[in-house]
């Protein structure tokens, strides 16, 4: 999908944000740094910086959402933006309006910046396309092929935890054939020169070329798992699904859950992660979730300060002036 010419203006500036791919490392760096200049924002008794006043950020969820949607609310409020949250079940799309006409008549309430997730691959890169010049557009997950804003928090909790990418072994576990996190994830951790990026699944859950996105691949847990300094849990993304690719759940469990048993095989101060929602029991097992390795609560709360680091950027604030 060719984002890149999309994304940046000439001088490397932020004017959507839709996929990791098409970006650059000191993008990255930049968003990893606005976001923990916003982490003494989050940490006020009033938490709010003036950086959107005036703006208008329209939340358009077509599918269910409660992280991203709620941590893009919380992120545009502590911004000071007037924000807008749809529900796109009760919206006119259900009675047959096209989705570029929803917008079209939302840009005439003069929206300024578009938070859209969408069951399709690309719809992100197709509305970035059809809005006015000035108006940004926000992935907040476009079908299997990328969710960006989830994958910068996931590299803002590795890099708060573990500092340096360059000596990271980084293991992502489960369905990676329909995930758009995992994609995302793979692109941000080759961008920041991660030593050692495996992916963990069986066959029927990796795409054909997975190789070729510059990643190690096994079909067997411990081994994947010897020496991993992070470990990234994914559900098993059984809306997007054709057909019978695991024979069921509890199979997939002994073969592919995380356990403690199995977790000693990484290294002993690893980090669990999950974007979530996460399944107890189908991919990770609900004490490993629950236990001191786990920082999928912590992903959650990074979560604002990115979100505020990136609508930041495109407005063309970086996180000196927001830690003023
Ligand atoms: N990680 C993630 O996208 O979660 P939600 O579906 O709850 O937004």
């Amino acid at each position: 999908m060719p984002t890149k010419g999309i994304q940046l203006d000439a001088n490397g500036k932020l004017l959507h944000f839709l996929s990791i791919e098409g970006l650059n490392q000191q993008i990255l760096t930049e968003i990893l740094d606005t976001a923990e200049s916003f982490t003494s924002v989050t940490d006020r008794t009033i938490k709010k910086v003036p950086i959107l006043r005036g703006k208008t950020v329209a939340n358009l969820f077509f599918e269910a959402s409660t992280r991203t949607r709620s941590t893009f609310e919380l992120a545009a409020q502590r911004l000071s933006a007037d924000i807008l949250s749809l529900d796109m079940s009760t919206s006119a799309t259900a009675k047959g309006e096209t989705m570029l006409d929803t917008i079209r008549n939302l840009e005439a309430m003069q929206i300024d910046m578009f938070i859209i997730r969408h069951q399709d691959s690309g719809s992100a890169h197709f509305f970035a396309q059809h809005v006015r010049p000035g108006v940004s557009v926000l992935n907040a997950g476009d079908g299997q092929h990328e969710h960006p804003t989830q994958a910068m928090l996931d590299m803002y909790t590795i890099r708060h935890y573990k500092q340096d990418f360059t000596n990271l072994r980084v293991a992502i576990v489960g369905d990676i054939m329909h995930s758009r996190v995992a994609r995302s994830q793979i692109h941000a951790l080759n961008l920041l020169n991660t030593a050692e990026i495996r992916v963990i699944a069986p066959s029927t859950l990796l795409p054909v070329d997975t190789e070729s996105l510059g990643v190690q691949v096994y079909d067997n847990l411990e081994q994947g798992l010897l020496d991993i300094d992070v470990v990234i849990m994914l559900r098993l993304q059984k809306e997007r699904m054709r057909g019978a690719l695991l024979p069921s759940e509890k199979e997939y469990f002994n073969l592919f859950g995380l356990t403690q048993e199995r977790l000693r095989r990484a290294k002993p101060d690893a980090i669990v992660m999950h974007p979530g929602p996460a399944n107890r029991g189908v991919e990770i097992e609900s004490s490993v979730m629950d236990g001191n390795q786990s920082v999928i609560l912590q992903q959650v709360s990074f979560g604002i300060s990115v979100r505020m680091a990136v609508m930041s950027m495109i407005v063309g604030q970086s996180g000196l002036q927001a830690k003023a």
